[in-house]
């Protein structure tokens, strides 16, 4: 498992998201209350990508653009419909103003 550096805190305000590749494999990084989130970026309903989603900070969430699931930002899982299954998350973890994700793949 390695901490690979995605992005500074400055580059992901707060109710933000930014898709980041990690040896080839889209991540979405989440600011949402404070906290980093990371989630695999494509929707597990379709090709969409979450990154391009809202975020919505007080439900914890990021909605897909394409068809409106809201996924949590804390489990991966779909909140509502038409996606019913979960998307990874990835540990965050922020160090001086650099955010890293935990990624193994
Ligand atoms: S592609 Fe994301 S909900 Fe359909």
């Amino acid at each position: 498992m390695a901490a690979v550096q995605v992005a500074t805190v400055a580059e992901i305000p707060e109710g933000t998201a930014k898709t980041v590749e990690i040896n080839g494999h889209k991540i979405v990084v989440c600011h949402a209350e404070g906290t980093f989130y990371a989630l695999d970026n494509t929707c597990s309903h379709a090709e969409a990508s979450l990154g391009e989603g809202e975020v919505d900070s007080d439900e914890l969430t990021i909605e897909c653009p394409r068809h409106g699931s809201q996924f949590s930002l804390e489990t991966g899982k779909p909140r509502n419909l038409p996606a019913y299954e979960p998307v990874s998350t990835y540990t965050v973890a922020v160090r001086d103003d650099a955010v890293f994700v935990e990624y193994s793949g």
